[in-house]
């Protein structure tokens, strides 16, 4: 099966991107597209540089080398609150709400950088997207579970309007009741228009999900395909599905 069809220029282009911590090579002549539509998966092993690979489109680690655009337009040297502004909005790793603000305010807090008028029914949207969230404005973020605080990390990501979102493992730590909420969530904000870069460890749920996929070791691209082709790759099934 070839990749499904892609609708011009990416929205989202990384080429030959090196990226060092300190004198340690952590990416290396790493390339990928995410196109208008698309949910592109990047799965890899522990310590294989997909969370560095986000923080080096947002700009929070500097690209030592390449190229990194947006619509075509350079992210490289742009500083991460600029970034985030340009529509490029990054849910991390390990959810990173703010335990002390209600859930109202870090919600609000996903849309500090924004001055449109959208933001009241961008909020509204978020709040039918996570009825949990609705019932729990006034509460303390870090009070929630873990699963209520991931929808507020995804929420917060969507109130600042992104014309790209970077999702790194919105699964981790989740009970499956929650999994399956969150899978459905992004695969909605995927249809409302907002391509996304998701990173799992659960990459067979990734690439039922995923429209494409990269496959990363060690700092590098080794495979690319749709997640259709990938998911029957007997390299990745040993890798990464384990049985079924
Ligand atoms: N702040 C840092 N300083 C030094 N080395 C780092 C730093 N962050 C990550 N690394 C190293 O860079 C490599 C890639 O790490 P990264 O966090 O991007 O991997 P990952 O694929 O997201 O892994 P995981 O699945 O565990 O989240 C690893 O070898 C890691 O030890
Ligand atoms: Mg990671």
């Amino acid at each position: 099966m070839s990749a499904p069809a892609r609708n011009g220029a990416p929205v989202l282009s990384l080429r030959g991107v090196d990226t060092f911590y300190g004198r340690i090579p952590a990416l290396r002549d790493l390339s990928l597209d995410v196109y208008e539509g698309e949910i592109v998966a990047l799965i890899g092993a522990n310590g294989a540089g997909k969370t560095t690979t986000l923080r080096t489109v947002s700009g929070l680690v500097r690209a030592a080398r390449g190229e990194i655009t947006l619509h075509g337009a350079s992210l490289v040297g742009v500083a991460p609150d600029a970034i985030v502004r340009k529509g490029v909005v990054h849910s991390p790793e390990g959810r990173r709400i703010f335990p002390r603000l209600t859930v109202f305010e870090n919600l609000h807090l996903g849309g500090y950088a924004r001055k449109d008028a959208d933001l009241a029914a961008d909020f509204e949207h978020v709040l039918t997207l996570f009825p949990r969230l609705r019932e729990r404005l006034k509460q303390k973020g870090g009070t929630l579970s873990g699963g209520e605080q991931q929808m507020l990390a995804i929420g917060r990501a969507l109130m600042g309007r992104p014309k790209v979102l970077l999702l790194d493992e919105p699964s981790l730590g989740l009970s499956p009741i929650f999994v399956d909420t969150i899978f459905s969530v992004i695969a909605d904000i995927n249809k409302r228009g907002v391509p996304i870069l998701l990173i799992e460890q659960n990459a067979r749920k990734a690439l039922h999900l995923a429209t494409r996929a990269y496959v990363i070791e060690t700092g590098s691209i080794v495979k690319s395909g749709s997640a259709a082709d990938l998911l029957a790759d007997d390299d990745v099934r040993k890798a990464y599905l384990g049985k079924d």
